[in-house]
């Protein structure tokens, strides 16, 4: 497994299976890796002649310097678990090599002030915005991302349809524990006490889904969510409510949708979706 910090000696390397008509699939990372990013790798050596895994904690989707310095890192073992899962490459650059000194910001349009959009402002410009630097450097055929981020998913797929036309994206199910939580980075942060909290949290949340009425439409299922997360224990909230899984609003039949959630364990951010 080849480790390269910058962008010559990546490109040399890209143009040598690019000549050879090699197909690359690659999984953009903020380390940390898990399982979920497992799956994504998988997939992506199932479908690819070669993966490139890319470790870079993108300051830019941060909304606090604190959250930033904060984010796990285990660079070791994200060695360890690329080596592991065969991954052929890792590109790990600096933050120096990846952006300009007045770098611009994208800005994104669609699926926005809803979601993760409304309680993180400014997060998704910083996720296309390091989208864009890392597409335009890694020339590959196919890249990979989770469905836990669903709204991220759903930014990127507009913005490669409109940017990045020949490339494709391949979305991959959330890998989940035995107890049903979604394998996250962040899951890293919380106590003992707070994943048992967060285990029973998501325990109720799917049992609630089960006894859901699925001929509701969404907003009458939303009217149900309020009051079923009213009687939750819940420390700090964003967001837990149904969106339409094409379009993200709140038309349509809860059957045709997903229960979107933020909430919070301490100061740890925990998102997830469950299809209906
Ligand atoms: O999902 C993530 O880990 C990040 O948002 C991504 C897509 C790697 C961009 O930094």
């Amino acid at each position: 497994m080849l480790i390269i910090k910058d962008i010559s000696n990546l490109q040399l390397y890209l143009t040598a299976y690019e000549n050879r008509k090699y197909s690359i699939g690659f999984v953009p990372t903020m380390g940390a890796l898990h399982k979920g990013h497992g799956e994504l790798i998988k997939k992506s050596k199932n479908d690819n002649h070669k993966t490139i895994v890319s470790i870079f904690v993108n300051e830019k989707q941060f909304n606090s310097k604190e959250d930033f310095n904060s984010y796990p890192r285990n660079k070791g073992l994200d060695y360890d678990f690329c080596s592991d899962n065969d991954v052929d490459l890792i590109f790990e650059p600096s933050a120096e090599e990846i952006y300009n000194k007045d770098e611009t910001i994208l800005k994104n349009t669609n699926f926005n002030n809803i979601l993760c959009d409304k309680y993180r402002k400014g997060h998704f410009d910083g996720v296309i915005t390091v989208l864009n630097k890392l597409f335009s450097i890694v020339n590959c055929n196919k890249v990979y991302f989770g469905e836990k981020d669903f709204q991220q998913l759903k930014i990127i797929e507009k913005f490669i349809k409109e940017k990045y036309k020949f490339l494709e994206i391949v979305s991959v199910p959330t890998k989940r524990n035995e107890e049903g939580i979604a394998y996250s980075s962040r899951n890293e942060k919380l106590s003992k006490k707070q994943i048992q909290d967060f285990v029973s949290f998501h325990q109720q949340t799917v049992n609630f889904l089960k006894s859901l009425e699925k001929s509701f439409d969404i907003e009458t299922a939303n009217q149900r969510a309020k009051d079923f997360i009213m009687e939750q224990n819940i420390e700090k909230l964003d967001y837990f409510e149904f969106r339409n899984n094409d379009d993200l609003t709140t038309n349509g039949r809860v059957s045709d949708s997903r229960l979107f959630y933020a909430i919070y364990k301490g100061n740890v951010r925990l998102i997830d979706n469950l299809k209906v």
